[in-house]
């Protein structure tokens, strides 16, 4: 499996989808299946794959959407400030998440890009963020050229850990990035209390976590502002596309006007903007097609959720297999299921052994993002002009050092397996083989681990 980040789980999406039939939905469920996994000889060695069929296809698309999408392009009005739609999306997107207010964008990482502006991050500030996410976002905090510092991350559940973020603070830190990977809920309680007492701001990556839920509130009301992502693996897709939520009626108007070339809120003139600002826009098509997506994301929120509760109490029972543990009452989005694999408990059968013995059981699944930091993108920032400019060789050389100290984060690199959202729209007896291929190559890892 290709250790590639969002392409790992971009291209999963489209492995576990391509020529795959769509499976019924969880309505239709079957009788609990027995399990017999240590008799069968794995698919890796030579023997017949638990899991036969395909799994649910990504993206999907509906007929009766199409009518719809007609109808705007035949407009001819595509642009944000030729229609109502985008403005009607917002609506329905806020209502959805139970937040005072929502701007859509281009894309996640526009979102990210213009909320870190309006939080007044500027060049030579530093933003605590989690260091176990997708590439996008420690590229939003360079755009601003921003320090993305790193606070470790939770190996019990894969977010950020709050008892790592005070001793990052220092006198340039102006945010804190908590990023609600795979749409597990960061533990926000300790967050907002750290940001309220440094006087810091909260943006929420929340591009993995529409629905998530923390303690009765949703992902992305719970900071500052919060930034979802639309892009095609998303559960919420619409190839690209992005938006920003919040509770302040001045912070989203802030973002309003910083992604609309700087233009008073409201207004499509071509000059006399007041403040910077650049074109983060979403178009009317966009909108309509996330929009006629309302009924289906909650829905099948609600699959994810059965399905993945499904897979803990049972994966929970096999050696060497550890579900993520989730905050007091959380919800996830579980935009990929994860859980956190010992190899010490499966006769030393290596992690990326063990993902590919699961995969040729016909349950694709991987090792998804790893310690990418290490990986150049920020020795290039720290070596630009701008960052040496606005940071001190010594403050940066120590930057660079405190990567090695994120033990968490490597613990969980070197440790996690993931199955994507996808897999987790199958009826019950699909479910039943992602066990059975876990559970068959646990019993089977000491021929596997040799073969
Ligand atoms: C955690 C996270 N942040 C930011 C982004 C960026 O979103 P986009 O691809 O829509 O720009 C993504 C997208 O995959 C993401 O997963």
């Amino acid at each position: 499996m290709k250790d590639n980040l969002t392409e790992t789980r971009r291209s999963f999406i489209r492995k576990a989808a391509a020529g795959s039939i769509a499976l019924s939905w969880l309505g239709a469920r079957q009788a609990p299946r027995a399990f017999a996994a240590e008799a069968a000889k794995p698919a890796l060695l030579g023997g017949t794959p638990v899991h036969q069929g395909g799994w649910t296809k990504w993206p999907q698309w509906r007929e009766d959407w199409e009518s719809e999408m007609l109808k705007v392009w035949r407009s001819g009005r595509w642009f944000r400030g030729s229609a109502g739609h985008v403005s009607d999306f917002e609506h329905g997107y806020a209502n959805l998440l139970g937040a005072k207010r929502c701007l859509a964008t281009a894309s996640g990482t526009t979102a990210l890009i213009v909320s870190l502006h309006v939080m007044d991050v500027d060049a030579g500030d530093e933003v605590i963020v989690s260091p176990y996410t997708f590439i996008a976002t420690y590229n939003a905090i360079l755009d601003r050229k921003a320090l993305p510092v790193f606070a470790d991350t939770d190996p019990a559940t894969l977010t950020v850990d709050p008892a790592s973020i005070e001793s990052r603070i220092t006198e340039r830190t102006r945010a804190i990035m908590p990023v609600h990977i795979f749409g597990m809920p960061c533990d926000m309680d300790p967050i907002n209390a750290i940001a309220r007492q440094h006087k810091l701001a909260v943006v929420e990556d929340a591009c993995q976590a529409w629905l998530a839920e923390y303690k009765g509130r949703k992902c992305g009301t719970i900071g500052d502002l919060g930034c979802f992502s639309f892009q095609e693996s998303k559960h919420l897709p619409s190839g690209e596309g992005g938006a920003i939520t919040g509770m302040s009626d001045e912070l989203i108007d802030k973002c309003d006007s910083f992604h609309n070339c700087g233009r008073a809120v409201g207004t499509n003139k071509g000059s006399g903007s007041f403040t910077r600002g650049n074109n983060y826009r979403m178009t009317q098509a966009q909108a309509v097609l996330l929009m006629q997506q309302f009924d289906k994301l909650v829905k099948e929120t609600e699959i994810r959720r059965a399905n993945a509760d499904h897979l803990t109490a049972n994966l929970g029972k096999i050696p060497g297999i550890t579900p993520l543990r989730l905050p007091e009452n959380s919800r996830p989005a579980w935009h990929l299921y994860a859980f956190r694999y010992d190899a010490a408990q499966c006769n030393g059968l290596s992690r990326d052994k063990f993902a590919r013995a699961v995969s040729a059981e016909g349950v694709p699944c991987g090792s998804i993002y790893h310690e990418q930091y290490f990986d150049g993108v920020l020795d290039e920032a720290i070596a630009s002009r701008g960052f040496k400019r606005l940071w001190g060789a010594e403050r940066l050389k120590a930057y660079r050092d405190s990567f090695q100290e994120l033990k968490g984060n490597q613990q969980v690199c070197a440790t996690t397996v993931a199955i994507t959202q996808n897999m987790l729209l199958g009826d019950r007896s699909s479910t039943d083989d992602i066990i059975e291929a876990i559970r068959k190559v646990q019993a089977n890892s000491a021929a596997l681990a040799k073969g």
